[in-house]
């Protein structure tokens, strides 16, 4: 196994060129109502939609975007769908990281001559707006990624689909780009994914914790950092270590009933705005004991923030050798603990928050407690 900690190796060719993540793509319940939530409470903005009146006979879709995230939340028409069956066992969830590349049949091809499970051929798909070429490979679980070559087109989103207004007034909440997407893979299983990113993929490993980093009085988790080439794409992989108790990891493990993404991290630049306005919308976050605020600037130095805002909402910060970061993390966002976001303000920090852990941990594990899964 592989660890190496720079981020590019000179003099190497990045076997795999992304130039960003193109979509997250839920396969959830209702998209329709989906769709609402992501609007009026994340400020998303409408964007694309297919579905039976634009020929879609088995799924309707709608894409909401803000800044460069776009989410596209998918349901299914009827029975009997792989759509229908992939919500019956994990519930809402993330199905496709779609990543931008320059060459969708290239990606494919040294992806699956690397040792990935084809999960789509290449394949161009056309309308009035042009073409684009889309192929995939499927990752941990029921997890698939699908690379998207879309320089010679200029429609809404995907052939297929069809710009969409749903009439609302949209409020952005600062919303920018994700900053980084995690998988939560089982006991055992995280060094075989962090060696797919970078024999697959072409992905190096940047950061490292263990259950020494990771651990409260209960329970613990071993967590690697994989990047690709140019820093864009980060993919955090968690598995559960031995605890005392039952750890978040296995809770999801248990519930999304097998591997899948834990969170979508998106980054603001103005946390403070952004928490403020998402709360206000009633989104729920985890907060943590009003002593984290006490020893705060002892742990972590001088920052631009006073600490009683960040108190008052929740937010939390680490400092790394780089800078510092403040981040937050919503409750899970449909009724299995599963998926959640985080939102989070880079200030020159590179890493993750390893310092916030142990206090996070204890609060996910209140409410584990409360949820009688601890
Ligand atoms: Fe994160």
């Amino acid at each position: 196994m592989h660890t190496k900690h720079e981020y590019t190796q000179k003099n190497t060719e990045d076997i795999m060129p992304i130039n960003g993540t193109d979509y997250v793509e839920l396969y959830v319940s209702n998209a329709r109502q989906a769709a609402y939530y992501y609007q009026s409470a994340f400020g998303f903005s409408p964007v694309a939609h297919t579905g039976l009146e634009t020929g879609s006979r088995d799924r309707e879709s709608y894409v909401v975007q803000q800044d460069k995230i776009r989410l596209v939340l998918t349901s299914p028409l009827r029975s009997g769908t792989e759509i229908g069956a992939h919500i019956e066992k994990h519930g809402d969830g993330v199905r496709v990281i779609a990543l931008w590349v320059d060459d969708a049949t290239r990606s494919f091809e040294e992806a699956v001559k690397r040792g990935a499970k084809p999960y789509m051929e290449p394949v161009t798909e056309e309308d009035e707006n042009g073409s684009v070429v889309r192929s995939g490979i499927h990752i941990y679980g029921d997890t698939v990624h699908i690379f998207v070559e879309r320089d010679r087109y200029n429609g809404p989103f995907l052939p297929g689909f069809e710009a969409w207004d749903s009439g609302m007034e949209i409020r952005p909440v600062g919303l920018m780009y994700v900053d980084h997407m995690v998988g939560n893979v089982e006991l055992g299983k995280m060094n075989e994914w962090v060696t797919f990113y970078d024999e697959v993929m072409g992905f190096k490993q940047i950061i490292s914790f263990d259950d020494k980093d990771i651990s409260t009085k209960y329970t613990a988790l071993m967590s690697k950092v994989m990047s690709n080439g140019n820093g864009r794409i980060k993919f955090p992989i968690n598995e559960p270590a031995e605890g005392l108790k039952r750890s978040q990891i296995d809770e999801y493990l248990d519930f999304y009933e097998g591997p899948g993404v834990q969170h979508v991290a998106v980054a603001t630049n103005d946390i403070i705005h952004t928490i403020e306005e998402l709360t206000a919308r009633g989104i729920q976050f985890l907060t943590v004991p009003d002593t984290y605020y006490d020893e705060l600037l002892d742990r972590v130095g001088e920052i631009d923030e006073e600490v009683a805002v960040l108190r008052k909402l929740g937010i939390l910060v680490d400092r790394d050798d780089e800078g510092y970061l403040l981040q937050i993390f919503s409750k899970p966002l449909q009724p299995r603990p599963t998926m959640f976001f985080e939102i989070i303000q880079r200030k020159g920090a590179i890493s993750f928050g390893k310092g916030n852990f142990k206090a996070l941990f204890e609060a996910i594990e209140r409410e584990q407690e409360l949820r009688g899964t601890l």
